[in-house]
């Protein structure tokens, strides 16, 4: 089967770095182009994090990178940087310097609107960050980006989960007014939120076992080890978890293998203006609702063993253990 033509826009980021060797690792999907936006960490952390991913995972000929916006369109910036390290690489982004790559100079949006025209219902928006890229590029060229096959979107949450704010997930939260542009578009979006991600936690010896697997010669498990150590230190400390949110790989996940979700269409909008709700994805659940106003596909369970070992092959594949591609 052709693999699945696919744009990454993302803000490295741990989950998003892990989500990105996924992509890379899997059979599934042609990674196309990867784009950059301000979210975990600024613009251009999430730019060189991304490079640094590509040197030790994107292979002979990895994609382009396109750098996009660094600031949201609406709201004062917010950050992560609690959860990614200040570099957004859990403080191990001077261990892995980017040597060889550098980035394009054809900003994000250009090269989505150039993907996609180019590539006519044929090419998969996989969003990983704030909003801000897709949102501009729907609102440069709407005609175009009606041509996606599907976007994909990392954010918000069917139900009540947050993250950020008692209502809020962060990428909805980080930039609010492209959220809304981007749920009220009339693409066909596919929203991947906190209730389901929140489901398939990667459980920290699960992980730490599939590290011993690889060589210690292996440049790639020193990769992982930096990228990862803080990160499950936060949602012990945070979440009282003995493992970590895989947010970003599962909306990866759900591009290679649409199985690992249950979804339904419901009538949905953003929060763009609240005092307590700013960021909220409200979907309306009212049945005579959903029979005439249905605009935003909703995943609303996850198969978690499925998707991980799914994300554990990827990683193997990733690192040169014996297995075959995902
Ligand atoms: O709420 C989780 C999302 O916010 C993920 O994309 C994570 O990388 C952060 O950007
Ligand atoms: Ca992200």
């Amino acid at each position: 089967m052709q693999p699945r033509k696919v744009i990454i826009d993302t803000d490295p980021g741990i989950d998003d770095a892990l989500a990105l060797i996924l992509a890379l690792g899997s059979e599934a999907l042609d990674v196309r182009l990867i784009a950059t936006v301000a979210g975990n960490v600024d613009l251009d952390c999430c730019t060189a994090n991304a490079l640094r991913i590509l040197e030790a995972f994107g292979g002979p000929a990895p994609p382009p990178v396109h750098p996009g916006c660094a600031r949201p369109l609406g709201r004062r910036l917010a950050r992560a940087k609690h959860v990614h390290g200040a570099d957004g690489f859990s403080g191990a982004a001077e261990r892995h310097p980017v040597r060889r790559l550098e980035a394009s100079r054809t900003d994000a949006v250009t090269a989505i609107l150039s993907a996609v025209r180019e590539n006519p219902d044929e090419m998969t928006l996989i969003a990983l960050g704030p909003l801000t890229n897709v949102a501009s590029a729907i609102e440069v060229d709407a005609e175009a980006m009606t041509r996606l096959r599907e976007l994909i979107v990392m954010g918000g949450s069917f139900g009540h989960e947050s993250n950020v704010t008692a209502a809020a997930e962060f990428n909805f939260f980080a930039d609010p007014v492209a959220a809304r542009v981007v749920i009220q578009s009339g693409l066909p979006v596919t929203v991947v939120g906190l209730n389901v991600t929140h489901r398939a936690v990667l459980p920290r010896a699960r992980f730490e076992a599939l590290l011993r697997e690889i060589p210690s010669a292996v440049p790639a498990r020193r990769f992982l080890t930096d990228l990862t150590r803080q990160y499950f230190e936060v949602y012990k400390r945070q979440r009282g978890i003995e493992g970590a949110y895989l947010h970003d790989p599962l909306a990866v996940g759900a591009a290679i293998d649409p199985q690992l979700i249950a979804s339904r269409r419901y009538p949905c909008d953003v929060e763009i203006e609240g005092e307590l709700t700013t960021g909220m994805l409200v979907v309306d659940t009212r049945e005579a609702a959903v029979e005439d106003r249905s605009n935003v596909r909703v995943a609303t369970a996850v198969d978690a063993e499925r998707f991980l070992t799914l994300f554990e092959r990827a990683l193997r594949t990733a690192a040169g253990t014996p297995t075959q591609k995902v």
